[in-house]
């Protein structure tokens, strides 16, 4: 399967405003994240069942400078580099793997510099687990 969508739009938001002013997002619109050290996007990602995850963040960066977010999950942290994508309408996508319980776990992807976060469109979790049934 593709994963379980969430829209940055719709997470818990911390110092960052939803626009739709650079085309390609998904959903609504994105998440501009203010730029300053610790704004951030928070979501409740739900899982069936406990096991890494792969956690893909679809974001644009139109400058060249990275913009890292430090993701954590159900507290624990690691940072994740948002490289310049080349434009704010170009959108592309970075992937981390985290453990996540059965149930409700938080995801918080917070802006480690100054520079604020990337824009942020969307996550996307796919637990890993046995292949697709394939149906007829
Ligand atoms: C520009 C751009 C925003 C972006 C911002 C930034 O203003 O239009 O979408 O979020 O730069 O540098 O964070």
């Amino acid at each position: 399967p593709g994963g379980n969508e969430y829209q940055a739009e719709d997470a818990t938001i911390t110092q960052g405003v939803v626009e739709s002013n650079h085309a390609g997002f998904t959903g609504r619109g994105f998440v501009n994240y203010d730029n300053v050290t610790g704004s951030a996007v928070e979501f409740t990602v739900n899982a069936a069942t406990a096991g890494n995850a792969t956690l893909t963040f679809r974001y644009a960066n139109g400058t060249t400078v990275n913009r890292p977010l430090s993701i954590s999950v159900n507290g624990g942290a690691q940072t994740k580099d948002f490289p310049g994508t080349g434009a704010w309408t170009t959108w592309q996508e970075a992937s981390v793997t985290a453990a996540l319980n059965a149930g409700a776990n938080t995801v918080r992807a917070g802006a480690t510099t100054a520079n604020g976060g990337p824009n942020l469109d969307r996550l996307t979790v796919s637990v890993a687990g046995p292949p697709d049934t394939v149906k007829p």
